[in-house]
């Protein structure tokens, strides 16, 4: 079944009754059945997940560590609360015993969305036409795990934004140039900081099926593919500008997903997990504009009275997408494996399974 039909069907199968039940019911109610289920579950969090969900979540955490906790847990039951590619991961990496499953299968991301199998096999043929075999494929958790499989089996890895900068210098031993799917901003500013200029990077577009570059063919040491997140791309030079304007004393602080103009021009930038440590470890006082997911701006704001934070973008939303995760979706989602009969389940297929685990277990072991 693909991906579609399973969304369709889950939207057309949420019983009436748990839309109909106040906040205060649903919470009830997960709260009972988490105590029934005791240590047979597990429910990590996204820090991008909304408040109300994350008040029940085991643990939080970014793409990282939640990939570490999920390959570590005992739990029979794995309840995501976060996107997609992260619960498949989480499948990827738990036992043949324990299950995993997203209370809400339109939770997807429209990043992992920009690259699919068959346009990263197409550009692999026409890649190793112009360049034979000198390139790694290594692709941004933030993909499917078909495209985690595809390039486990040529010898890649994954990558997180906590891990990027590690990951890609231990790719440059392998081979001469990568490829990089399926964000060209996080691997932009990866390569960038790790000392390859500008003009040493091409962008591959999937849909027109080509290379962008000017130059010499052979100077090329990174290939980009031409994806974003959409979420992060809603940061603009204009925001910076008007920050530096309105708050002399500001510091702007940045997701490596943001484009490289937006990084080059902020005074920190990194991943999540390394955007709430720099917020949490920042003297009393201090002033932050942050440019990442509104649910965790919203939360740092919140935990951190002290500090004056606003978002670098004051028109900004959640991520549509983790926000589709809520109360509703996950006491039925709960309710449904409490009763023997669970909704939801993300199983990854043997052979996709077996390839990405390599590509994320690479990751893991670096
Ligand atoms: P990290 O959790 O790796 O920072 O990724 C951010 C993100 O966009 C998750 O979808
Ligand atoms: Fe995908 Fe961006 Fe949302 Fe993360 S924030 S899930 S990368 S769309």
């Amino acid at each position: 079944m693909n991906l579609l039909t399973q969304m369709e069907q889950s939207i057309s199968k949420m019983p009436e009754q748990y839309k109909n039940m106040s906040h205060d019911e649903l919470n009830h109610l997960i709260t009972s059945i988490k105590q029934n289920l005791g240590n047979d579950l597990f429910l990590p969090g996204h820090h991008y997940q909304k408040e109300e969900v994350m008040n029940h979540a085991d643990a939080r955490g970014d793409s990282l560590q939640l990939a570490q906790l999920s390959a570590n847990t005992t739990a029979k039951h794995i309840v995501f609360c976060g996107v997609h590619f992260m619960a498949e991961t989480a499948d990827i990496l738990s036992e043949d015993h324990q299950s995993v499953y997203l209370p809400d299968l339109r939770a997807g991301c429209s990043m992992a969305d920009m690259a699919d199998i068959k346009q990263t096999k197409v550009a692999w043929e026409e890649l190793m036409k112009l360049f034979g075999d000198t390139i790694l494929p290594m692709t941004y958790v933030n993909s499917t795990a078909a495209i985690k499989s595809f390039v486990g089996q040529h010898g890649g890895t994954t990558v997180t934004s906590s891990n990027a900068k590690r990951v890609m210098d231990w790719a440059f031993t392998q081979k001469e140039r990568l490829l990089f799917l399926p964000d060209q901003h996080l691997g932009r500013n990866t390569a960038y900081d790790l000392g390859i200029p500008l003009d040493q990077m091409a962008v591959w577009d999937p849909i027109l099926e080509t290379l962008i570059y000017e130059g010499n063919l052979t100077d090329i040491k990174v290939i980009l593919w031409k994806g974003h997140c959409s979420v992060h791309e809603n940061f603009t030079e204009h925001n910076i500008q008007q920050v530096r304007e309105q708050h002399q004393d500001m510091a702007i602080i940045v997701h490596p997903e943001c484009r490289r103009e937006v990084v080059e021009l902020s005074d920190y930038n990194g991943s999540t997990k390394y955007i709430i440590d720099t917020i949490e470890g920042a003297p009393s006082g201090s002033k932050w504009a942050i440019g990442t997911e509104m649910n965790l701006v919203k939360r740092l704001i919140k935990e951190n009275p002290d500090k004056e934070i606003i978002s670098l973008n004051p028109h900004m939303c959640p991520c549509l997408t983790m926000n589709r995760i809520d109360l509703a979706h996950l006491a039925w989602c709960l309710d449904s494996i409490n009763q023997g009969l669970p909704v939801n389940q993300i199983k990854v297929n043997e052979d996709v399974s077996y390839y990405s685990k390599l590509a994320l277990d690479r990751m893991l072991s670096l």
